[in-house]
């Protein structure tokens, strides 16, 4: 993608998304994602979510783009208290909720979600698995997204090729593995790389995720990002909380991929628990971290 692109392709679209979406409707609060993300998108979209609160006199809410991944997940799935696996284009995260209990706050409308901060405790150290599926697809000739076209191949897929397994800890790494992926795709058939590819890169998340369950001692295990869409991840996904006992949560896709809907939805949560709006001059946070969000919901 190119960023200065994509901000023309926001610019063209985003009025009649609004209409479209707003129909008759009068809205009380407007939501925007304030990061992370790349900056020359983030400015614009906060400038024109700042115009629309100000027409319609209604405060303006900044939402941490992860975090309304996993809030739409807890709506949609109803899990309690999960390991989040987050796995999109560019993150790749393991999250928690945190034990402390929070001082409660008289504004807190639902005590059972009443848990402290997201913290992240293990994540890629390179680039995001979504990334690396991408940019692998991509070397196959396969376009873009790579992920759908990539999973159709790999069910053709027989043989195993064995690529670099990186897992430090509770963190990964994925570029020594594309620079792998790509000498051997010389070698092999196109299909058993894509299949090799993805076994691989899914069994790494998936060690770290289930670590973390058993560090943590949760039952619950919730997938969030656009990489969860793929039946393969979810299918692995499944098999490793059936074997320890614990229950698998994933949204539908259109709640996977990035959606409006999130954004709204933990905007409503942040205001309606006592998150200030958005002051006039504030700006994009683009390395806005899951793990820096005050949780006031
Ligand atoms: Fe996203």
């Amino acid at each position: 993608m190119i960023p200065r692109e994509v901000a023309r392709f926001h610019e063209a679209n985003r009025q009649t998304v609004l209409d479209k979406a707003l129909g008759s409707h009068h809205a009380d609060l407007v939501a925007v994602s304030q990061g992370p993300g790349i900056g020359s998108m983030l400015f614009p979209g906060m400038a024109f979510a700042r115009k629309l609160a100000d027409k319609l006199d209604v405060p303006l809410i900044g939402v941490n783009h992860a975090v309304a991944h996993f809030e739409i997940g807890m709506l949609t799935c109803k899990a309690e208290d999960p390991v989040f696996l987050y796995v999109s284009g560019g993150n790749t995260q393991i999250l928690v909720r945190e034990e402390k209990t929070r001082q409660k706050s008289e504004k807190r409308k639902n005590p059972s979600r009443s848990k402290g901060n997201y913290r992240v405790v293990g994540e890629t150290l390179d680039i995001g698995i979504g990334n690396l599926l991408d940019k692998s697809a991509r070397h196959l000739g396969l376009g873009f997204p790579g992920g759908p076209a990539l999973y159709d191949l790999s069910l053709k897929g027989k043989k195993f090729i064995e690529l670099p397994y990186n897992v430090k800890g509770m963190d990964v790494c994925f570029s020594g593995l594309y620079t792998d992926f790509t000498r051997k795709c010389e070698k092999h058939k196109p299909e058993d790389m894509a299949y090799s590819l993805q076994e691989t890169a899914f069994d790494m998340v998936l060690e770290t995720a289930e670590r973390a369950l058993s560090h943590f001692g949760k039952d619950e295990l919730l997938l969030a990002g656009g990489v969860a869409c793929s039946k393969i991840l979810q299918a692995k996904a499944r098999t490793m909380c059936e074997e320890r006992g614990a229950k698998m949560f994933v949204p539908e896709n259109a709640f996977l991929t990035d959606n409006g809907a999130m954004i709204a939805w933990n905007g409503l949560l942040a205001y309606q628990s006592g998150t200030k709006p958005l002051e006039k001059e504030a700006e994009p946070r683009p390395h806005w971290r899951a793990d820096d969000v005050d949780v006031t919901w």
